[in-house]
């Protein structure tokens, strides 16, 4: 089996559509989608259109979660943009989707840990506001409830595979449309920077009863999505989306 896993697209619709034709050109059996669909200052209801016409196995992330259950004053600037875009039958395709969701009961989704939207499971946030990889320990601990092969997480923006001791394969597939954010939420405010604009995604083929990963970077016209984010005002996304780092 073969299949794409994408995450992370953040109304990035030009990200999109360049992965959705890697992944077509390249030909896979699925494409699995582990959820931020849509928050952003970018293009939310466009990014919708696109994923409610194409066949995929979505769950929802935490900010597709906080566009349907905050009210507009607790929302953050990226939910409320997305928000104000989108139509009715976009907020009933979000409500309708998962927290988390098991394929052929072996493929586990889960957006970021499975126990929680809102957690990291492979990266930990250091004192300094930096991200590093977490412990095996901790890997290993939140993995314990979920007894699949292969377990695919997103929210991090972090491509990344973690092979465990047992044998299991977590992957995070990186970010489509947000190569890099900064974090204000206490404890600790933190950034993320992925260091390349391309949109990140993951390839996974079982062999001979293991999951193989490769990662894809592919480039698009970032160029173009940084503009709609400057010209809108937002100076860490318009940064990000054009360099992969928050400068
Ligand atoms: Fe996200």
């Amino acid at each position: 089996m073969r299949l794409a896993a994408i995450a992370d697209t953040h109304g990035n619709h030009l990200a999109l559509e360049a992965v959705l034709a890697d992944i077509a050109a390249l030909g896979v059996d699925l494409t699995v989608n582990l959820g931020d669909h849509l928050s952003s200052p970018l293009e939310a209801a466009k990014t919708a259109d696109i994923l409610l016409a194409n066949d995929m196995v979505s769950i929802r992330g935490n900010h597709d979660r906080w566009i349907l259950e905050k009210t507009q004053q607790e929302m953050g600037m990226s939910d409320r943009w997305a928000h104000d875009q989108l139509s009715a039958v976009h907020k009933a395709w979000l409500a309708d989707l998962p927290a988390t969701r098991l394929v052929e009961d072996r493929i586990f989704l889960c957006h970021g840990t499975p126990a929680d939207d809102n957690t990291y499971w492979l990266e930990r946030v250091l004192p300094d506001g930096t991200m590093a990889m977490n412990a095996i320990a901790e890997i290993e601990r939140l993995a314990a409830d979920t007894d699949c092969p292969l377990l695919l997480c997103a929210h991090s923006h972090t491509p990344r595979a973690v092979r465990l001791g047992d044998g299991r394969l977590v992957v995070n597939p990186g970010s489509v449309g947000c190569p890099g954010y900064e974090d204000p939420t206490p404890p600790t405010p933190h950034v993320m920077q992925a260091g390349t604009p391309d949109a990140s995604y993951a390839l996974l083929e079982e062999v001979g009863g293991r999951w193989a990963v490769s990662f894809r970077q592919v480039p698009y016209d970032n160029r173009a999505m940084a503009a709609i984010a400057a010209e809108r005002g937002h100076a860490a996304w318009a940064s990000a989306l054009s360099t992969g780092w928050i400068r």
